[in-house]
């Protein structure tokens, strides 16, 4: 893997000392080649890093280092470039286990993403385990990959849903979930940080409070891991799903950490290559976890991306990313909850690296066109949780996302591209 750590001018994030705790974002800045570009003749201002991260010069040379030297299928060649590209991958699992403190690799399965890493629990888990009646919890804070799947499992099945509801602020409701919990309940499956709202979900306790019942929980991670450390044993996650992409990493690729026992018992999600023992017409049998649930070719160059992403992560540190992050957090709240007319969406007590905001008079659509005539990044809409848009009463909100490139000087050129909307709508 050291090949894979190669990087440009004196790479930042390869250092790995205490000095980065300082958290120089400037040269971290320098790590992001698109940040360099021009939008509309304004320097780009990205805020939608909750919808996709931008990819740090470390991860695409991760990339296009393993397509220059070592490519080649993975876990069936017997030559050398195989054997290479096979390290590569299998180290790329040991990265995304230590990332999430998970007890051992084999707890770790490549899917693409986390919308399939929930659709395989949901389907798996699913067979095994659920019957008609059987109860799943979900949040109202729940992006439609943490909702859709179950619906399709209840219409097959025939569970019921049902829903922890959040208070005005965005936080979620522990007395009605505490009351939800019950001998039907077979599973709960929470985002870890809202996509919509920010809302740091206290996962502890609403873990804690299904173990008490012996329920296994499911954890969306995909707006946690890029902005706070994530220890599944700590918090005691049965499941925890990310996306690469949102992590500094390529497209195409995500985790499902399952607890071993636990996911070793399930049975497959597809089938194909590479996750059988034998196969006859008669009949086929099937590794363990986690090469059960990998069937075919697997995504080989993305998964090293994703390890130099972590590896690019983990050398700024977590909990500097974090600090960094919710410094500019509570900076672009206060900045635009400043401005008359602009109504902060969610309030929660914990929150991370999220601001859903309104400007009375425009629609979001429009404010998010005029952000973008400005250079300024947002996602306007639903963000793929239309639940919380419901909840709230809004048709959408403009959010900014904020990541670990991002810097005070971008709020305020959010704040004054703000106002300029409130000059062409006023
Ligand atoms: N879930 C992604 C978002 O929040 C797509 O934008």
């Amino acid at each position: 893997m050291s090949s894979l750590a190669r990087a440009s001018e004196a790479p930042l994030a390869a250092r790995g000392d205490n000095a980065m705790q300082a958290f120089d974002v400037e040269r971290v800045r320098r790590d992001f080649p698109i940040l360099s570009r021009q939008v509309y003749g304004r320097p780009l201002v990205y805020l939608d890093s909750a919808a996709s991260a931008q990819k740090p010069r470390q991860v695409i040379e991760a990339m296009t280092s393993v397509m220059e030297t070592s490519y080649a299928n993975v876990h069936r060649g017997v030559h050398k470039l195989s054997q290479e590209a096979t390290d590569l991958f299998e180290e790329a699992r040991r990265k995304v286990a230590a990332f999430l403190n998970a007890a051992k690799p084999d707890e770790i399965v490549f899917t693409r993403g986390a919308t399939e890493a929930i659709n395989l629990v949901a389907f798996s888990f699913g067979q095994k385990y659920l019957k008609a009646g059987d109860e799943v919890i979900l949040s109202w804070l729940e992006h439609h990959s943490n909702i859709v799947p179950w619906q399709l499992l209840r219409d097959r099945l025939g569970i019921v849903i049902k829903v922890i509801p959040i208070d005005a602020d965005g936080n979620l409701d522990l007395d009605v979930y505490h009351g939800l919990l019950s001998e039907r309940t077979k599973l709960v499956a929470i985002t870890h940080v809202s996509n919509a709202l920010g809302t740091v979900v206290p996962l502890k306790a609403v873990i804690d409070a299904a173990h008490a019942r012996e329920i296994p929980v499911l954890v969306d991670g995909c707006q946690a891991v890029p902005h706070m450390a994530v220890d599944v044993q700590a918090l005691g996650a049965d499941f925890y799903v990310f996306s690469g992409h949102k992590l500094f990493g390529p497209t195409g690729i995500g985790a499902l950490y399952g607890r071993f026992d636990l996911l070793d018992s399930l049975p497959p999600y597809q089938g194909g290559g590479e996750m059988i023992s034998t196969v006859s017409f008669e009949r086929s049998t099937f590794k363990r976890a986690p090469h059960r649930f990998e069937a075919g070719t697997p995504a080989i160059i993305e998964a090293v991306g994703l390890a130099a992403a972590i590896d690019y992560v983990e050398a700024l540190g977590r909990d500097a990313v974090h600090t960094h992050e919710a410094g500019l957090l509570g900076y672009a709240t206060d900045k635009l909850s400043a401005i008359p007319g602009v109504t902060v969406v969610g309030r929660a007590r914990d929150k991370a690296s999220i601001l859903s905001f309104t400007v009375e008079g425009a629609h979001p659509h429009d404010v998010g066109t005029v952000l973008d005539r400005a250079g300024v990044a947002v996602r306007a809409g639903h963000h793929c949780a239309q639940p919380i848009m419901d909840r709230f009463d809004l048709p959408a909100t403009v959010r900014a996302s904020f990541a670990l490139y991002n810097t005070r000087a971008e709020v305020d050129a959010l704040a004054d591209a703000v106002k300029l909307v409130q000059e062409l709508f006023g």
